[in-house]
């Protein structure tokens, strides 16, 4: 699969504070890559270089093939960017704002017109288009945001807590958008805190805390990281399964929790007939077993708790 951005060993520091520390990812085109971590991890910074915003210590990334340390004039044509703040002229209507930066883009017109006013309408703003943007709600000081960053149409976007101030719906709208692009050979890199979020949208997924700690798939990350993910109840006989539970190499932990055990197996699929199979061999009432659904936030804390005891 072609792969459209290339980070190599990147390194960031702010004075001797070393905020990024030889990261390197590969991001595939048409994908949306999510990029995770907790707050200070370097996240934004990551996103700031790569939208040559700001300056790495060291590294190289390669955008659509070309190089941000020899190339940002032609990077920024090819991106688009939502950062955490919105850089909005206050004292500009929504409408001048918009054409000023369809103006640096050099969008000519009719064009330029035609290409606001379908985002404008596309994001339910085409009624605030004469509104100065100091007026906006935080909300729709957002929205303007993004329209920004897709003015120009760029192949690669960027977005930092995108969803950040936007109501439910418009969260829907934007979700179904990135999922279009996406589909439409767009590559989208999605930095959230909303876990459930990246779980929906994201191909493939980085946690990153200075380095990258994790690189995968929601399902994967899920399936690997879970802390239980069966459940079982039995009318009687708890000691004796307990024993078994202990046995079976299947079986990575179990808790009890009243009448109920809470198993983390390898492979449910195939391990939870061999596990039914021991109890009712031993004469143990199963009333009921459960694959359990594993959230990918249930995931993330029990791999960030496992790093915190590895440090
Ligand atoms: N301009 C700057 N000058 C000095 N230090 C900075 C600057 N920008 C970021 N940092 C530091 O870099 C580190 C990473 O910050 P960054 O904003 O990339 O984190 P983040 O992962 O986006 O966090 P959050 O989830 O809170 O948004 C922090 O320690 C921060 O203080
Ligand atoms: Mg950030």
């Amino acid at each position: 699969m072609e792969t459209v951005i290339q980070i190599e060993n990147l390194c960031k520091s702010f004075g001797d504070n070393h905020v990024l520390n030889n990261i390197s990812l590969s991001i595939p085109k048409g994908s949306v890559f999510g990029l995770l971590g907790p707050n200070g991890a370097g996240k934004t910074t990551t996103m700031r270089i790569m939208s040559c915003l700001i300056e790495p210590t060291s590294g190289e990334i390669t955008i659509l093939g070309k190089k941000i340390s020899t190339n940002k004039d032609d990077i920024r044509r090819l991106i688009g960017c939502v950062t955490e703040s919105p850089g909005i002229y206050d004292k500009l209507s929504v409408w001048d704002n918009l054409d000023f930066i369809a103006a640096c883009h050099d969008i000519p017109e009719p064009k330029r017109s035609a290409r606001i006013e379908e985002l404008l309408r596309q994001f339910d703003l085409w009624e605030k288009r004469d509104a100065h943007a100091s007026s906006l709600s935080k909300g729709m000081k957002q929205k303007v945001s993004i329209i920004s960053a897709l003015l120009h149409d760029p192949d690669v976007l960027f977005f930092d807590e995108v969803t950040a101030n936007l109501d439910p719906v418009s969260i829907r709208k934007l979700k179904d958008m990135i999922r279009n692009w996406a589909a439409n050979g767009k590559t989208i890199i999605f930095c959230s805190h909303v876990l459930s979020e990246i779980d929906e949208l994201c191909n493939e997924f980085a946690i990153i805390r200075k380095h990258v700690i994790s690189l995968t798939t929601p399902q994967q990350f899920r399936e690997e990281w879970s802390v239980y993910n069966v459940e079982l109840e039995l009318a009687s006989h708890h000691d004796q399964a307990e024993r078994i539970l202990a046995q079976m190499p299947e079986v990575l932990s179990h808790q009890r929790v009243d009448n109920r055990f809470q198993i983390k197996i390898d492979n449910p699929d195939t391990s939870n007939q061999l596990l039914l199979k021991q109890l009712v061999s031993a004469d143990i009432p199963v009333t009921y077993i459960e694959k359990l659904s594993v959230s990918l936030e249930d995931s993330y804390l029990s791999l960030l708790q496992k790093v915190q005891e590895g440090k």
